[in-house]
């Protein structure tokens, strides 16, 4: 099973229609995004260090982590480069297609009951995760020493109830490439956050400014009329064909179920509709999963095909509870990251391609 496994690791082609045929994407077919070599980590020599700016710092081993009381939640990953392959002119980076987004059940301690323990002090602004992974990553500018890979949470996030430092998924025990023994899980914010092999949790009184969250995974926001760069958080409001794929030839004059998933951030996904046309008309499509804060939810619409041969435009777009729609097009000051316009899903319908 581990070998099989590693074979799908940053695998960009990855089948996003495979991973949606159950609520919760079966482990083996959960994408995975590792900037460096998946560190060899074990049960028994595992530390979990919580220090920075807090009153009592203290350290955990995986059995004192397991013997706490736990919680088990769903959450969405979404890595915010997926659906880069759909931009144009093409992009630098990973050339993810459909698939890096998947949906899971998590076990673990809430990070808040780790921090209250610690003694958080007031002044705390941030929290920093730091995994047991290290290297130089390959794109400008490149760090002067070896880095390992860190994120901070802003205080906010960190304290909320959903975020978990989790050992299990679906029930097991996290396989290496998604973090074995210990990693967190952000529920609502995009997959670069949820970092794997967790072995520190440092409070800062100062913004942290790490490789990630600066030269890669931030965008351009605006302050006071000037651009900053921000670290990217929440995850954006979005949704995917599964069905068909791109360029599926399609039978004439029959009943073919178009589905998918959708998510978003910190709210929910109320409505999906559908165009087969280009985006010229759109039909309301039904939900297969109920609302549930930060997990997808996936949808469906029988759709009769043309009599006719041809090629045809499918895309979805989804609402949110506050009515706020996916955007249009992509916001290029997100770079090559958040790409959640509604994606152009080319089929044909007839007999054969071209035909
Ligand atoms: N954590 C560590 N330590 N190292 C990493 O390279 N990749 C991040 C995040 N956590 C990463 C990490 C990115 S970019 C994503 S999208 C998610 O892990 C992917 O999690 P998964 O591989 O379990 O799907």
């Amino acid at each position: 099973m581990e070998g099989s496994k590693t074979r799908y690791a940053d695998n960009t082609s990855q089948p996003f229609s495979a991973g949606i045929d159950s609520y919760l994407t079966p482990t083996e077919l959960f994408y995975i995004r590792s900037h460096f070599p998946t560190p060899a980590l074990d049960h028994a020599s595992y530390k979990l260090r919580i220090g920075g700016a807090v009153r009592s710092p203290f350290a955990l081993s995986y059995d004192e982590l397991r013997n706490m009381p736990s919680e088990t939640r769903v959450a969405t990953l979404e890595c915010a480069g997926n659906s880069r392959v759909f931009l144009v002119p093409q992009v630098q980076g990973a050339q993810w297609e459909l698939g890096a987004v998947s949906n899971a059940e998590w076990t673990g301690v809430p990070l808040r009951v780790l921090l209250e323990r610690a003694g958080l002090a007031e002044d705390a602004c941030e929290i920093v995760l730091e995994g047991a992974d290290r290297g130089t990553p390959k794109e400008e500018p490149v760090p002067p020493v070896p880095i390992s890979y860190t994120w901070s949470l802003p205080r906010t996030k960190a304290l909320r109830s959903e975020v978990l430092i989790a050992y299990q998924m679906n029930g097991r025990e996290l396989p290496r490439d998604h973090g074995f023994p210990v990693r967190a899980i952000v529920p609502g914010h995009y997959g670069m956050t949820s970092v794997k092999w967790l072995t520190g949790i440092q409070a800062v009184r100062e913004p942290f400014h790490g490789y990630w969250q600066t030269s890669d995974y931030a965008y351009w926001a605006e302050m006071e009329g000037k651009p900053v760069r921000r670290a990217l958080g929440e995850m954006q409001l979005k949704s995917e064909i599964a069905r068909p794929r791109v360029y599926e030839t399609l039978a004439p004059n029959r009943i073919y179920t178009i589905s998918g998933a959708a998510w978003a951030g910190e709210t929910d996904v109320t409505e999906i509709a559908v165009s087969t046309d280009g985006g010229r008309t759109w039909t309301e499509a039904e939900f297969v999963d109920p609302v549930r804060r930060h997990a997808w939810r996936r949808w469906k619409l029988d759709w009769l095909t043309p009599k006719e041969p041809g090629q045809f435009t499918l895309l979805a777009r989804a609402k949110d509870a506050a009515g706020v729609i996916q955007p249009d097009k992509h916001d290029r000051n997100y770079g090559t990251y958040v790409i959640n316009h509604p994606l152009p899903i080319e089929v044909f319908v007839g007999d054969s391609r071209g035909s």
